[in-house]
C-alpha cells in the first residue's frame, strides 16, 4: 500500500502559510481546509487564499470544501490549479455533475461523507471520483478525537472498488495520530489528513515520518 500523508494547515500559523507549507516538504500534499462559516461553525479562506498557496507550494493543494452551495463553488477551486478539490455530498445538489465539472477543469475530483452520512448511496457513483473523504471528527474544527466508528465505512469503500478503481484514493480527516492512523489504514484508508499532529509537533517532518510509518506498522 502506498500511504499519502497530507498534513492539514488548519493547523499552522495563519499569518505564515508560505513559511508553514515549505516546512512539510516530505509530505505528498497540503491539505486546505476552505470554511465558511455556514456548512460548518468556523471560517477560514477562499479562494485568493488558495490561488496564494498554489503559487508558493512545492507540493500539490488537496481542497477540502467545507462551504454550503457547493456545486457553484467548487469548479472555480479547480480553475486554481489545485490537484484535488473535495466538496460534501451534504452540500451539493448534484455530485455527479460537480465532480464533472472538476475533472473538465483538470483537477482530481474528492467526495466528503460526515460521520453521520451513510456511504451506501454513493458506492455506485465511485467511477465519477479519484478520492472518497471518510470525515473521522465532524468538521469545522482541527484538534478533535478520532471517531473509530466511522471505520465500517472505510470497509464498505474498501470492498466496494473494483479492480480498474483500485486508483481512488481512500482518505481519513480529524484526529488522525500515531496512535490512530494505523486503525484506518488496516480499515482500508490510503491517504491521511493530520493537522494537530503534524502542526502541534516540534519536528514536523520528524512527525510526517512517524505517521508514515505508523500506518504499515
Ligand atoms: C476539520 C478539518 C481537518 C482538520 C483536522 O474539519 O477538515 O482537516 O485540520 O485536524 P486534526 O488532524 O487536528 O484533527
Ligand atoms: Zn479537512
Amino acid at each position: 500500500m502506498t500511504v499519502r500523508i497530507h498534513p492539514s494547515i488548519l493547523s499552522a500559523d495563519f499569518v505564515n502559510l508560505e513559511r508553514e507549507v515549505g516546512r512539510i516538504t516530505a509530505a505528498d500534499a497540503v491539505h486546505v481546509d476552505v470554511m465558511d462559516n455556514h456548512f460548518v461553525p468556523n471560517l477560514t479562506f477562499g479562494p485568493q487564499m488558495v490561488e496564494r498557496l498554489q503559487a508558493v507550494s512545492s507540493i500539490p493543494l488537496d481542497v477540502h470544501l467545507m462551504i454550503a452551495d457547493v456545486d457553484r463553488w467548487a469548479p472555480g477551486y479547480a480553475e486554481l490549479g489545485a490537484e484535488c478539490v473535495t466538496f460534501h455530498a451534504e452540500a451539493a445538489a448534484d455530485v455527479v455533475a460537480t465532480a464533472r465539472a472538476l475533472r473538465e477543469r483538470g483537477s482530481l475530483a474528492g467526495l466528503a461523507l460526515k460521520p453521520g452520512t451513510p456511504v451506501e448511496p454513493y458506492l455506485e457513483l465511485l467511477p465519477e471520483f479519484d478520492q472518497v473523504l471518510v470525515m473521522t471528527v465532524e468538521p469545522g474544527f482541527g484538534g478533535q478525537s478520532f471517531m473509530a466508528e466511522t471505520m465500517p465505512k472505510l470497509r464498505s469503500l474498501r470492498a466496494a472498488l473494483r479492480s480498474d478503481e483500485r486508483s481512488i484514493r481512500l482518505q481519513v480527516d480529524g484526529g488522525i495520530t500515531v496512535d490512530t492512523i494505523g486503525i484506518a489504514a488496516e480499515a482500508g484508508a490510503d491517504t491521511f489528513v493530520a493537522g494537530s499532529s503534524v502542526y502541534g509537533a516540534d519536528d514536523v517532518e520528524a512527525a510526517i515520518a512517524g505517521l508514515r510509518a505508523a500506518a504499515i506498522a
